[in-house]
């Protein structure tokens, strides 16, 4: 039988492990508010803080936060280097931070493209926190789902040049993906009203609850994120299975 590395149920009706969020909406916030986009982009970095702490208070283990895709180097040259700047600052103010609260930080995505300063802090800030243990704050830039896929497959290559087409599993391929050894999403949020996955975790989406709200990033604080929990906790997870096949009476052994 197919083997698919999407085997475990976790519980459903608890606090999600790993949360992954698209913060989108801030430039429509400021907007809206005649204020320049870049203004909610700083906006947006404080609702970054909070969310960050509202996930340590509940128990989240990984919180993973989309900030810059690959796609965005599309916009403007101005917003590009303003979201930059708003990056340099945020690594160097908010470290310590981190520290403190025993927050480990790591930066995924294509970090070549990013100047030598900003690749140099990013190597120190992931050093600095990388034995901390109460939440893994991945911050995706210069990411996308495509090109995790296509990394880990180039990867695979080198390393294994002679290999088998059978020995290229699902758990090869995920091992050599940049989130290779977090659990796999429970819920994923998109704030700003759009319903799209933008090229986020492409693979690593494939069973993870979808919660979209209309909320500009910017605006999304503890009540938010207890809202999108809520729905969360409501969801039945079946992983390809039937509801019965899920109930506790049923459950003689272990599942199929
Ligand atoms: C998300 O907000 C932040 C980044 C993509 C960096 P947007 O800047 O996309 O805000 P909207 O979607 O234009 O309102
Ligand atoms: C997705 O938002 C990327 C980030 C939030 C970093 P976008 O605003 O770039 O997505 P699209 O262009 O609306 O799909
Ligand atoms: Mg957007």
């Amino acid at each position: 039988m197919f083997q698919s590395s999407t085997r475990d149920i976790p519980a459903t009706c608890s606090i999600p492990k790993h949360v992954a969020i698209i913060m989108d909406g801030n430039g429509r916030w400021a907007q809206k508010r005649h204020l320049p986009r870049l203004t909610g982009h700083l906006k947006g970095v404080d609702a970054v803080r909070s969310c960050v702490r509202s996930c340590v208070e509940r128990g989240i283990e990984y919180l993973t936060l989309f900030a810059f895709s690959s796609e965005n180097w599309r916009r403007p040259k101005e917003e590009v280097s303003y979201l930059m700047r708003l990056f340099n600052l945020a690594l160097e103010r908010e470290v310590a931070r981190m520290q403190e609260n025993n927050i480990r930080l790591r930066v995924v995505g294509d970090l070549s493209a990013f100047d030598e300063v900003l690749q140099q802090k990013i190597i120190k800030a992931q050093k600095f926190t990388e034995l901390n243990t109460a939440l893994t704050l991945t911050v995706a830039a210069n990411y996308g789902g495509r090109w995790d896929i296509l990394q880990a497959v180039r990867k695979i290559i080198v390393e294994h040049p002679a290999i088998h087409p059978q020995e290229l599993t699902e758990q090869l391929l995920t091992s050599y993906m940049v989130m290779a050894n977090y659990p796999e999403p429970d819920l994923f949020i998109r704030t700003g009203g759009e319903q799209r996955i933008s090229n986020f975790l492409l693979w690593q989406l494939a069973y993870t609850e979808l919660y979209f709200t209309d909320t500009p990033w910017p605006d999304f604080g503890p009540r938010q994120l207890d809202e999108a929990i809520k729905s969360y906790q409501q969801r039945e997870r079946r992983f390809g299975r039937t509801s019965a096949q899920l109930a506790p009476e049923s459950a003689t052994g272990e599942l199929p």
